[in-house]
């Protein structure tokens, strides 16, 4: 059986990381690697660290793309990888350009498709812009439907979707942090070990323009306030992200800007942070398992487990609230203990193992 599996951008790559290699093992599965390269030296990374090598690279990124355009030079390329491959089955994670892409593009040629982390939802549209529209378009046509946690599983039965095609099976993300633990974990970067770390990442669409420098004033505001406090942020090289936040942050002698930093060292950035401020998907699920506390510089979450038990806090891209609950968490002993508990509501480590059952049962 054949079994295609798709990468576009650096989470992706990470999250299907675990199932790639649990596939290859399974004898009566032909996996073949699609690389769409929406993102290129990102995904790059990640590949990389897991050792996969795509069989088919599209190298669709430009510089700055626009969503349409990105789309539009999309579909037909996935047509002719569709119409040369044949595959048996599909599998895509999360809810990108690519994954809608390909998902619409499998519909149209009859081939079923598997959606890892299915069913996170915030029910607005605009937010994450565009990440909820893809997701919804990408579960009307899924014929798997691999949801991460029982929300997301109730997500899709208040939407229609039929109890058998959705299967519960934590999140992949989980796994791939896990599989990173034998490994040599080097930050690469020279840190003061006397002082605290606030890790920063952010590249939301949404957050594009005032929010965004709305966020970056804030940050601003607590690297001068807290010269004793260390910054650490790997820029997303999105021009709307990169240039403003060096244009806010670059210069203040407590805040390191840098490139992203490749997964293992963002692992070790993690491990060493005392908090973590972020507008990502993935690290709202990777930070609960090592015990820091998130503040999420978005108004909604289509992650609300961990807002729930507590550990991870909405700010929005308000510069008053991420000021306030980041000086808070710094003063505040009390209050940053009962954030900085090591609880994992997105997975075991075996989502991976669970996603290969289901298509092992159904191939074979
Ligand atoms: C994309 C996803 C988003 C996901 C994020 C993960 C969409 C619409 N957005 O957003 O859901 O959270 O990836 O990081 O699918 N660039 C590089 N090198 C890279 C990657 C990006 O230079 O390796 C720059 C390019 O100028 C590129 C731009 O970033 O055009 C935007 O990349 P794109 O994939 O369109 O959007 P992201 O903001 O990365
Ligand atoms: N990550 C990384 N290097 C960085 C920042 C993040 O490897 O400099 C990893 C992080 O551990 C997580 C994933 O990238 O697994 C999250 O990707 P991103 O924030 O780009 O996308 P999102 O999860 O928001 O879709």
């Amino acid at each position: 059986m054949k079994i295609l599996i798709v990468v576009g951008t650096r989470p992706e790559a990470i999250k299907m990381a675990p199932v790639i290699l649990a596939l290859k093992k399974e004898p009566w599965a032909n996996v073949r690697v699609l690389a769409t390269a929406q993102h290129r030296n990102m995904l790059d990374q990640v590949n990389e660290f897991f050792g996969i090598d795509p069989d088919i690279d599209l190298n669709i990124m430009r510089p700055n793309q626009a969503l349409t355009t990105l789309t539009a030079r999309l579909l037909p390329e996935l047509d002719d990888v569709l119409q040369a491959e044949k595959p048996d089955a599909v599998l895509v994670q999360g809810d990108t350009t690519t994954v809608m892409t390909v998902a619409l593009a499998c519909f149209y040629h009859h081939i079923p498709v598997g959606h890892v982390e299915a069913g996170l939802r915030t029910w607005d549209m605009q937010n994450p812009f565009p990440e909820e529209a893809n997701r919804v378009i990408t579960g009307k046509f899924a014929r798997w439907h691999f949801a991460p946690t029982e929300g997301s599983r109730q997500n899709l039965l208040k939407e229609g979707v039929a109890d058998s095609k959705i299967i519960v099976t934590g999140n992949t993300v989980i796994d791939a942090l896990l599989m990173s633990a034998s490994k040599d974990l080097q930050l690469g970067i020279e840190l003061d070990s006397n002082k605290r770390l606030v890790l920063v990442t952010s590249h939301r669409r949404e957050n594009f323009g005032e929010p965004f420098r709305n966020i970056c004033r804030a940050l601003q505001t607590l690297a001068e306030k807290n010269p004793d406090v260390q910054f650490l942020y790997p820029v997303h090289p999105n021009p709307n992200v990169k240039d403003v936040a060096h244009e806010f942050l670059a210069g203040l002698h407590n805040f390191t800007l840098c490139e992203p930093l490749d997964y293992a060292s963002f692992i070790a950035a993690m491990k060493r942070a005392y908090i973590i401020l972020t507008d990502s998907g993935g690290i709202q699920e990777e930070a609960p398992a090592l015990g820091k506390p998130v503040l999420v510089l978005r108004d909604e979450t289509e992650r609300p487990e961990a807002v729930e038990q507590g550990v991870v806090k909405l700010v929005g891209p308000n510069y008053d609230a991420i000021v306030q609950e980041t000086q808070c968490l710094l003063d505040d002993e009390f209050a940053y203990r009962a954030m900085a508990r090591g609880i994992s509501p997105y997975g075991d480590g075996k989502a991976a193992e669970r996603i290969v059952q289901v298509l092992r049962k159904y191939f074979t």
